[in-house]
């Protein structure tokens, strides 16, 4: 099966990909609120102002809010079309289907390239394919936002692959990337907010 019908597959188990379920918990509430103000208190809403900011594996948009607010520029691009589908009934910003790792967007077009759980699901033959595509679009001086599951234990899952943070680091060595928050889940996972700047 290719991520395409895994993701396929997990929508028609779970309904909605992104929040997964009606019954989102108020602990993942309160954690991605916790990414929010942490990602604002760090760079302030200004910053975003009028900046092209591309939400990778968009979901059905748990952040379009939080860009909205900050006034930017908003692409969402997602693997599932039911989710770019359920964006486009529900905010006025561009959302795209992708295939694979492969983006249409033009060279140095993005300034924030943020993605929220959504690397953990992919295998590092596609991630390699994927960090061209971000060197590509990401204009010089440009940042990136990432939230991603980076528990200390094997992953009993096929479809997510728990990494320390510092295997994004050394995959984006073209970024300056940090590890700013540890955030664990219900499910005791660890999740890590990394943010920097191109080198
Ligand atoms: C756990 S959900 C996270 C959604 C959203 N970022 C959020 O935090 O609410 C993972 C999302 O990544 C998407 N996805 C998985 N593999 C992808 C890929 N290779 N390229 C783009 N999106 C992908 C799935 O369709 C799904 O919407």
């Amino acid at each position: 099966m290719n991520y395409k019908e895994v993701w396929k597959d997990h929508f028609k188990k779970l309904g909605n990909i992104g929040i997964q379920r009606k019954d989102v918990s108020d602990k993942e509430q309160t954690a991605i609120k916790g990414i929010m103000e942490y990602v604002i208190q760090a760079y302030g809403y200004e910053v975003f102002k009028n900046q092209c900011v591309l939400d990778y594996g968009c979901g059905i948009g748990r952040f379009f809010n939080m860009f909205d607010s900050a006034d930017c520029k908003y692409i969402g691009l997602d693997l599932t079309k039911q989710n770019i589908d359920y964006c486009k009934s529900q905010y006025f910003s561009t959302f795209k289907e992708v295939d694979g790792e492969i983006m249409h967007l033009d060279d140095n077009s993005i300034e924030v390239i943020f993605t929220s759980t959504v690397l953990q699901h992919i295998p590092e033959s596609g991630l390699l394919k994927l960090k061209k595509e971000f060197d590509r679009v990401l204009v010089p001086g440009g940042s990136m936002i990432l939230f991603e599951n980076t528990t200390e234990i094997e992953s009993e899952s096929e479809w997510v692959f728990f990494r320390p943070w510092t295997f994004y680091k050394d995959l984006f060595d073209f970024m300056d990337l940090q590890r700013k928050i540890d955030i664990i889940d219900i499910a005791n996972e660890k999740h890590t907010l990394i943010i920097g700047g191109r080198k």
